[in-house]
C-alpha cells in the first residue's frame, strides 16, 4: 500500500509541477488516445512469450488448442479452446500424441471433436478484461475455475479481441461486439453447441462486451438466449467509470478532474466510447420479461469484491438496480431496492452477502464478497459455483 501512495504522490507531484496533467487531459480528448487508455490493448503483459504455447501458463500438453477465428469484417482473432481436466485425463494419451501448438484446422483436433460430439458437453464463452492477452495475470487460473465444478464437461473458449495479443486490427465498441458475435456464432454453428448449453462469463470491460452481445442476440427477429451470464467486476457505463477508475487499481486517472463536476461532464461529452452496460442490461431484461413461455428464462449473476480498487463495487449496485427496475413494470427506486435487499439478503459473514430476485421470466443475482480484488476473484470458488449454477440445463 505504501508504494501505491508513493507512486500516486510522485505522479501528482509530476502532474502538478509541470502542467503535464493538463496536457494529459487535453490528449485524452483525442479519440484514438482515449481508446488506448480504455482498452490498454498494447500493454500485452506477456511480452516475449509465445501465446501458442499454453503450457507456459501451467496447462497440460494440448489441454489448450490455440487457433484463429475470422470475423465477417476480415479480422483474425486468436482463440484458445481449453479442455476441462477430467475430460483431458480420460483422453490424455490420444491428446498428447496430437500435433502441438497453433491449429490451422481446429476441426481436425480431438479437443474440438470432444466438445462437438458429446451431447452433454457444456461451454463457457469467456470475455476477458482490458490490457493483456489470453495468458496474462489471473486469466489462466480463472479458466481452470470455469470447469472446477464439472471437470468432465465444461469447456472454455476465450478470444483476444481485435487489437489484443496476436489478433489483428484495432479495438472499438462496434468491433468488439462483432468479435463477440463471431465467437458465439462459431460456438453454435461450427461446434454445434445450442445456446441452452452455453454460459457467458466476463470480467471488467469484458462485461460491457458480453452485455452488448446478449442484448444483440436477444433483439434479433429470432432471439437467442444463452443459459446464463456471469459478470465479475462490471461497470455501469464508461461515463460513471471515468470518475472512479484507477489504472492497475492505483492511478486514479480522472480523480483530480472529478472534483469539478462540470469539467468532468465536459470531458465525458468528448469521450466517444460509451459502453452503456446499465441500459443494455435493462433493455435486455425488459424484452425478456415481455417474451412468451416458448422462450428460455434468463439467468444473470453479478459478482464484485468490496476491495476492488480498479472498479468500485458501487458499479454492481447500479447494474443490479437497473436490472431489477427493468423487471418491475412500474419500476423501483434505488433506495426502495436497497431496503428490500437488506431484508432479503443472505449474510455470508466474512464471505460477504448475496441477494437473488426471481422474476416472471428470469433471475438476477448480486453477490458481493469482502475479498477478491479486481482480478484474483475470477479464480475463486464463488465464480466456479456461479458458472455451474448458470447452466440451467443441470437443474
Ligand atoms: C425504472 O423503470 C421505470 C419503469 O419502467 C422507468 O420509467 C425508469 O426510467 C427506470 N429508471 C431507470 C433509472 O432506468
Amino acid at each position: 500500500m505504501a508504494s501505491m501512495s508513493a507512486l500516486q504522490s510522485i505522479l501528482y507531484g509530476l502532474f502538478a509541477s509541470t502542467g503535464l496533467y493538463a496536457l494529459f487531459i487535453g490528449l485524452l480528448t483525442i479519440p484514438v488516445l482515449q481508446d488506448q487508455v480504455i482498452y490498454l490493448n498494447r500493454v500485452t503483459l506477456t511480452w516475449f512469450q509465445d501465446v501458442n504455447i499454453p503450457e507456459q501458463w501451467g496447462f497440460l500438453r494440448n489441454q489448450v488448442t490455440p487457433f484463429f477465428l475470422t470475423t465477417p469484417d476480415g479480422e483474425s482473432l486468436h482463440t484458445w479452446h481449453i479442455l476441462p481436466p477430467e475430460l483431458y485425463r480420460e483422453n490424455q494419451e490420444a491428446l498428447s500424441a496430437e500435433p502441438h501448438g497453433l491449429a490451422l484446422n481446429v476441426k481436425e483436433r480431438l479437443s474440438f471433436k470432444l466438445l462437438r460430439d458429446d451431447p452433454s458437453s457444456l461451454l463457457v464463452l469467456y470475455f476477458h478484461g482490458a490490457a493483456g492477452t489470453l495468458g496474462s495475470g489471473w486469466r489462466p487460473p480463472s479458466y481452470r475455475a470455469m470447469s472446477a465444478n464439472a471437470p468432465h464437461r465444461i469447456h472454455t473458449l476465450v478470444v483476444d479481441y481485435r487489437g489484443f495479443g496476436s489478433s489483428s486490427g484495432y479495438p472499438s465498441e462496434r468491433g468488439l461486439l462483432t468479435d463477440a458475435i463471431t465467437l458465439a456464432e462459431w460456438a453454435m454453428k461450427e461446434a454445434e453447441i445450442p445456446p441452452s448449453r452455453i454460459v457467458i462469463f466476463a470480467q471488467s470491460i469484458g462485461t460491457a462486451i458480453s452485455l452488448s452481445l446478449i442484448h444483440h442476440m436477444a433483439t434479433q427477429p429470432e432471439p437467442t438466449l444463452f443459459s446464463g451470464v456471469v459478470l465479475v467486476a462490471p461497470f455501469a457505463d464508461v461515463e460513471s467509470l471515468t470518475a472512479t477508475y484507477r489504472i492497475a487499481g492505483t492511478v486514479p486517472l480522472l480523480e483530480p478532474v472529478a472534483k469539478f463536476s462540470r469539467l468532468l461532464a465536459w470531458l465525458n461529452t468528448l469521450i466517444a466510447t460509451k459502453w452503456p452496460s446499465k441500459f443494455k442490461l435493462a433493455d435486455f431484461i425488459r424484452r425478456c420479461e415481455d417474451m412468451g413461455q416458448e422462450h428460455p428464462k434468463y439467468d444473470i449473476t453479478i459478482i464484485h469484491a468490496e476491495d476492488d480498487y480498479d472498479i468500485p463495487w458501487s458499479h454492481s449496485e447500479q447494474l443490479f438496480w437497473h436490472a431489477a427496475n427493468a423487471s418491475i413494470p412500474h419500476g423501483i427506486t434505488f433506495e426502495e431496492l436497497e431496503k428490500e435487499k437488506t431484508a432479503s439478503r443472505v449474510d455470508n459473514h466474512a464471505g460477504g452477502w448475496a441477494v437473488e430476485r426471481r422474476t416472471r421470466r428470469g433471475v438476477i443475482r448480486e453477490e458481493i464478497v469482502k475479498y477478491g480484488l479486481h482480478d484474483r476473484i475470477m479464480s475463486y470458488p464463488i465464480v466456479s459455483l456461479a458458472v455451474m449454477r448458470a447452466f440451467q440445463t443441470l437443474t
